[in-house]
């Protein structure tokens, strides 16, 4: 099942222009990233990632220590997805 998500995700996003699915980004973090830290990492007062393209690094960072096999668009779903609820670059 969620290969067949992750292709038909593709296949959409080769199809129309990308836009950032910020649903998909909740879901990937919720279900992937919570294990080590939890969301108050990315609010707390000396937090380490101090613009997107630093968020974007991090986020590669964290997904290749994983090990997961993630399409580019789904790290800037979880990219958009928390700059929109913590970062706000
Ligand atoms: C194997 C453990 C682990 C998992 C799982 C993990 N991370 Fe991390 N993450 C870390 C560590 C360690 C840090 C650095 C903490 C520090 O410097 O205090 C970090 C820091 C971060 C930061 C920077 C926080 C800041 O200070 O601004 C972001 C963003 C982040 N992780 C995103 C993610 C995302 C997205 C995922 C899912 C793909 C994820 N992490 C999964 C270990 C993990």
């Amino acid at each position: 099942m969620k290969i067949f998500l992750s292709i038909s995700l593709f296949l959409c996003s080769t199809t129309y222009l990308y836009a950032a699915d910020l649903f998909n980004g909740e879901l990937q973090h919720s279900e992937k990233c919570t294990g080590c830290h939890d969301s108050s990492i990315y609010s707390r007062e000396d937090r380490k990632v101090s613009s997107k393209p630093r968020l974007v690094a991090q986020v590669n960072f964290c997904k290749n220590n994983l090990g997961l096999m993630w399409f580019d668009e789904e790290v800037s779903d979880v990219v958009e997805y928390l700059n929109k609820h913590y970062y706000k670059y």
